[in-house]
């Protein structure tokens, strides 16, 4: 945890912002996968973890705004528990490493609410998206599991979304952590990986490496030979020479704040004249984004620069023609890139996702419902303190060529002809995590090589 200073002084700066009522914010409970004593790994929700610092499952808070103070609700374990899980702090210990001093039985969370709404008091709540805490929500007051997220509080959502957007050193130092591991995890895969290997041989050595660095994955592994699968998590396939395997992985640090990385690599001590002509494309449009980092510049400025140094190096290879601001404002480009060029990363990979997208990447603002921008998840101006992704790439996948190739869908942009001869060359994307500062930007952590001579070093 960091010092209860901080959480103190983070959770003062929310109640002055919300100026009245009752903030309340929910832990997780854990979640069990096929029995109640099987539960997956637990993990706290972030806004909790960001004003409180505290793992424990059960906990629920209340900021009362208009008393001033912060009250944890939450149990002691029992004897029955300490004989299963052995002796543990007690909710007052763990209280006061956050800075907490009022605390009370969970039974007591019901009548505190009930007394505060029937003095006409607000209650702020965050959007749920665990069902524990949906029916937790519902009994405390009364709004139904479906309505629960449209009746939450934007002006919670928008206060926290301001505080957790920006990252203090302590936070860039725990990122940096996380993104170092998930660049070891990378290096390590793309130097292991050989042909007749399954694919999950390499995903066991890639979290093999967080686990043992006493952390976890910050998201299920993808290591795959089919890299155009956006979200690829099958490991089953064998790898054969002359593939392309793609890794997208990160560990959580000790402290949960998220690394993000993808790299691309030939099954092969070299990559082919094709793959090089592709990996060389995406390259250069990874650089052409990080270009575009600096405070004030809207990410929709960063993903288009992206979009058109994609389209026009596949323009060089004859698979697009045409205007190309044109034809990526038309979202012609999205047939190779049809997902955005990042995302806000911190407590969560998809930083603050939780608490919706219009707030955390748009400010407030209408997103694009073409297909491609749709997906895009950060539009919004940078500031110095973001913390966020660069991870454009380009895929092949098969089942969209053929469905846009039948409607012609955008012919006088691009060239079926020749993008058919792609059909099964897979996909490929580089992930690299930066810090938006006063001057530009800043790469977190070690870097994982990119660059094609890079790349084939590490495969001899
Ligand atoms: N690393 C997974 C993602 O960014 O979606
Ligand atoms: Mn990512």
């Amino acid at each position: 945890m960091f010092s209860p200073q901080t959480y103190l002084s983070r959770r003062e700066r929310l109640r002055k912002t919300i100026g009245s009522g009752m903030i309340l914010l929910m832990g997780n409970e854990e979640s069990p996968m096929n029995y109640s004593d099987n539960t997956y790994p637990f993990r706290q929700d972030s806004s909790f973890l960001y004003y409180f610092g505290l793992e424990l499952p059960g906990l629920t808070s209340i900021m009362d705004v208009d008393e001033g103070k912060d009250i944890l609700f939450g149990d002691d374990l029992s004897i029955d528990d300490i004989v299963w899980m052995g002796k543990q702090p007690t909710i007052k210990e763990h209280a006061t490493g956050a800075g907490v001093t009022f605390i009370e039985g969970s039974g007591k969370l019901g009548d505190y609410l009930r007394r505060a709404m029937g003095n006409g008091r607000a209650v702020h709540y965050l959007p749920p998206y665990r069902p524990e805490n949906k029916i937790k929500l519902f009994n405390l007051l009364d709004i139904h599991p479906d309505e629960l997220a449209e009746n939450a509080s934007t002006e919670l959502i928008i206060a926290v979304v301001g505080q957790r957007e920006i990252k203090s050193e302590e936070e860039i130092a725990e990122i940096e952590l996380a993104v170092n591991i998930s660049a070891d995890m990378h290096i390590e895969a793309i130097r292991m990986a050989k042909p007749g290997m399954l694919e999950s041989e390499v995903a066991a050595r890639i979290e093999e490496i967080a686990l043992a660095a006493n952390v976890r994955p910050a998201f299920p592994t993808i290591a795959t030979i089919n890299g155009q699968t956006l979200h690829n998590h099958y490991h089953g396939n064998i790898i054969k020479k002359g593939d392309l395997f793609l890794v997208d992985a990160g560990a959580e640090s000790p402290m949960h704040y998220a690394g993000d990385l993808s790299s691309t690599f030939p099954v092969d001590t070299n990559f082919t004249e094709l793959q090089k002509e592709i990996y060389r494309i995406t390259l250069n449009a990874h650089m052409a984004a990080v270009s575009r980092l600096f405070p004030g510049n809207p990410f929709r400025d960063v993903h288009m620069t992206a979009c058109r140094e994609i389209f026009e190096g596949l323009k060089s290879l004859g698979l697009t023609k045409g205007d190309t601001a044109d034809a990526v404002e038309q979202g012609a480009h999205a047939l190779f890139f049809p997902c955005g060029t990042g995302h806000m990363m911190g407590l969560d990979v998809h930083d603050m996702e939780d608490l919706g997208e219009t707030w955390v990447g748009y400010g407030g603002l209408p997103k694009s419902k073409l297909f491609g921008m749709k997906s895009l998840r950060l539009a919004k101006p940078l500031k110095p303190g973001f913390v966020l992704t660069i991870e454009p790439g380009i895929y092949f996948i098969p089942d969209l060529i053929e469905l846009w190739k039948s409607e012609n869908r955008f012919g006088e942009f691009l060239n079926y002809k020749e993008i058919e001869k792609y059909r099964t060359f897979g996909g490929i994307r580089n992930e690299e995590d930066f810090l938006i500062t006063e001057q530009g930007h800043r790469l977190l952590g070690k870097p994982v090589p990119k660059t094609i001579e890079e790349v084939e070093s590490l495969r001899d």
